[in-house]
């Protein structure tokens, strides 16, 4: 799946909520526990430049040298590991290039082996955001890079190899007589997910928004550990009294918030946007967009409004391949949550904090749950 300008010309229609308090308390109530956080962990306060981006990618200039955690390889080894880039071990291939699977012999360690296309969507500038924003970063919910090689015109990245691959694959390129993922499962990625958001939202300095969360970038490690990948679209977030930074669209169609996709006004809650979107993919085994639908059914936020408002129908909105496997009231919750994350109104959209607290709470209780079916 490539990444382009977005232009969703959005025919989505706004489900009514009072206010973000509102949803606050919403959120708050599916948790229950009033375990929350207080908002003063919210606030950021940074002395770092918002100029950071340019003067971090003007540091690296002639090849990021500085990264601080990432190691820099020749191409020779990495063309090494992965035996020439054999076609034997290709993994896939996104708008930045292709991707293989490698073994290290000098850490006896296998990772993913990124390799620029010339001719792609994404260029250099993305490969200097990925290797600055990763080499900040250090969350078990971030795939970890290892390495990079800006050799010549090469520019490779070496990450943790994902043993299970990604989200996209299972829940849209399922292998013939694949179950699916069970409904515990699906909660422990949507919540571990969110967790990666709210460590790019809330923890790093300066702190990130992600700009690219779909499916295929939510990687997954043994037990369906999940780690977001790709953070060559990642942008640093408003600092200070700014509301938003604006810049040129992108990201991948579907998951683009429609405020971002007619303004450019970048904010962290295009992120919560994207991020309710996964979610409903999560409950619904639905594309963001699938062409393959008649048309009412093509975008999944649009076909997911009206649907929103029928508290008796939300079954419906369940996959399929769940096969009615599920506590009725945390699918209800978990699609409020989801609806509450594609709003229109950017301001009406939680916070990401109060959405990994509920998603915690729902992905714990299913955990409980299922512990006790299985002594
Ligand atoms: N660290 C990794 N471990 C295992 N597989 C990986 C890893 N990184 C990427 N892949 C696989 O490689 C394929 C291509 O990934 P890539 O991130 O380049 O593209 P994408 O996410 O599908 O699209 P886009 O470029 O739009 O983000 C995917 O199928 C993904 O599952
Ligand atoms: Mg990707």
């Amino acid at each position: 799946m490539g990444c382009f300008g977005c232009s969703c010309k959005s025919s989505i229609r706004t489900i009514d909520h009072e206010s973000s308090e509102d949803n606050k308390n919403s959120i708050n109530a599916i948790i229950n526990s009033g375990r929350t956080r207080s908002d003063s962990d919210d606030q950021r306060t940074s002395s770092v430049s918002p100029r950071i981006d340019s003067e971090l990618i003007a540091s690296y200039e002639g090849g990021p040298s500085g990264g601080r955690k990432a190691r820099a390889f020749t191409y020779r080894e990495l063309a090494a590991a992965c035996c020439n880039f054999n076609p034997e071990c290709f993994l896939g291939e996104g708008g930045f290039g292709k991707v293989y699977k490698g073994h290290l012999e000098s850490t006896n360690e296998y990772v993913a082996i990124k390799q620029l296309d010339p001719n792609g969507l994404q260029g250099r500038r993305e490969f200097l955001v990925e290797v600055m924003t990763l080499s900040l970063a250090d969350h078990p919910n971030l795939v970890k890079l290892i390495g990079f090689c800006a050799e010549g015109d090469e520019r490779l990245l070496v990450y943790e190899y994902m043993p299970l691959g990604s989200l996209e694959d299972h829940l849209h390129d399922l292998l013939p007589g694949s179950k699916g993922l069970d409904w515990a499962t699906r909660l422990k990625i949507a919540a571990g997910a969110a967790r990666g958001l709210e460590y790019l939202h809330n923890k790093m300095e300066p702190p990130v928004i992600y700009r690219d969360l779909k499916c295929s970038n939510i990687l997954l490690g043994p037990g369906f550990h999940p780690k977001l990948s790709d953070f060559g679209l990642a942008k640093v977030g408003p600092l200070g009294d700014k509301t938003h930074v604006s810049t040129r669209v992108m990201g991948t169609y579907g998951y683009c918030a429609p405020d971002y996709a007619m303004t450019g006004q970048l904010t962290f809650k295009s992120d919560i946007y994207s991020f309710g979107v996964v979610l409903l993919e999560i409950i619904t085994g639905r594309k963001a967009i699938d062409f393959s639908k008649p048309a009412r059914e093509q975008n999944l936020v649009a076909w997911a409004r009206p649907l929103f408002k029928d508290r008796k129908g939300f079954i419906k909105m369940a996959d399929p391949l769940l096969e009615g496997r599920f506590p009725p009231k945390a699918m209800y919750q978990a699609i409020y949550i989801a609806a509450l994350c594609v709003q229109e109104k950017p301001n009406m959209r939680p916070a990401i904090l109060d959405v990994v607290n509920a998603l915690d709470f729902l992905a714990n209780q299913s955990l409980a749950a299922s512990e006790k079916k299985s002594p």
